[in-house]
């Protein structure tokens, strides 16, 4: 299939998906949030067999987040541990924990010219994550500032079929795995950044 055509595939879906706007309780996600950063908190940690970084998630979308966890929680997206935290969480739970964990959302800076000369492959993500890797919608991660290894297992798993997506699949399987490893380093290296969630910080709760 074209690009062009899955392009087209997409964009219908896109206007089929148009979600609510999330509105969680960041200081119960906090509360709810604690475990998560045993992983989550740490920069350097790394999943193990394979071997990759946690992904970050200060600044991703909060819809991308409660999707995310949706998918753990129904098995639709196949990781032990993180099924495990999801299956207890209610639809609030989530949407708590994406208010929490991502925070300031990342935005893109109107005007900016992306860091590094963009490999090829590029061209045909930035309809959806941006030129710059943040996504132009909620339901599309940002991938500015994830980690490079991240990006490479998420690609990987999506192009051998380990993570099934309709949309991503096909886009994945279009990239060869040596455009895979530039199109990662690319996308880690954008500003302004996702950031892995910081163990301590004060949440300015809004006066009443
Ligand atoms: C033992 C380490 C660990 C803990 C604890 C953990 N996670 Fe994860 N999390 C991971 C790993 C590893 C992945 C990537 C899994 C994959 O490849 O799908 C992940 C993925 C995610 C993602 C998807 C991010 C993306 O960019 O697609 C979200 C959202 C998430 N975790 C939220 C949470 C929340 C919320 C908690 C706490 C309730 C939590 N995690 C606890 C290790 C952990
Ligand atoms: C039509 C829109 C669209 C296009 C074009 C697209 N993506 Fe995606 N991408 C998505 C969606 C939607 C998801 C979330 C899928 C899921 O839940 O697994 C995603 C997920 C991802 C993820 C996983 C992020 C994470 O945090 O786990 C990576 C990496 C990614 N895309 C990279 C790319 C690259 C590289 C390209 C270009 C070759 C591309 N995408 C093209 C829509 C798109």
């Amino acid at each position: 299939m074209s690009v062009r055509s899955l392009l087209a595939i997409a964009v219908v879906g896109l206007v089929l998906s148009v979600s609510a706007e999330a509105a969680g309780d960041p200081v119960h996600g906090k509360t709810l949030g604690y475990t998560c950063l045993g992983c989550h908190g740490i920069e350097s940690y790394k999943s193990v067999y394979p071997t990759f970084s946690v992904p970050r998630l200060r600044g991703q979308h909060p819809e991308y987040i409660i999707a995310a966890l949706k998918a753990y929680k129904s098995g639709e997206r196949n990781h032990a541990t993180m099924h495990a935290h999801a299956s207890s969480m209610s639809d609030q739970d989530m949407e708590d924990l994406a208010a929490y964990l991502g925070g300031e959302v990342v935005k893109a800076t109107a005007g900016a010219k992306p860091a590094g000369t963009a490999p090829a492959a590029v061209a045909t993500c930035s309809a959806c994550h941006g030129a710059d890797g943040v996504g132009i919608m909620g339901m599309y991660p940002t991938l500015s500032g994830q980690h490079a290894d991240y990006i490479e297992h998420a690609l990987t798993s999506y192009r051998s079929g380990a993570r099934k997506n309709g949309i991503m699949g096909p886009f994945a399987a279009q990239l060869k795995p040596e455009d895979i490893k530039e199109v990662a380093e690319y996308f880690a290296h954008q500003q302004p950044a996702l950031k892995t969630v910081p163990k301590k910080e004060k949440l300015a709760v809004a006066a009443k």
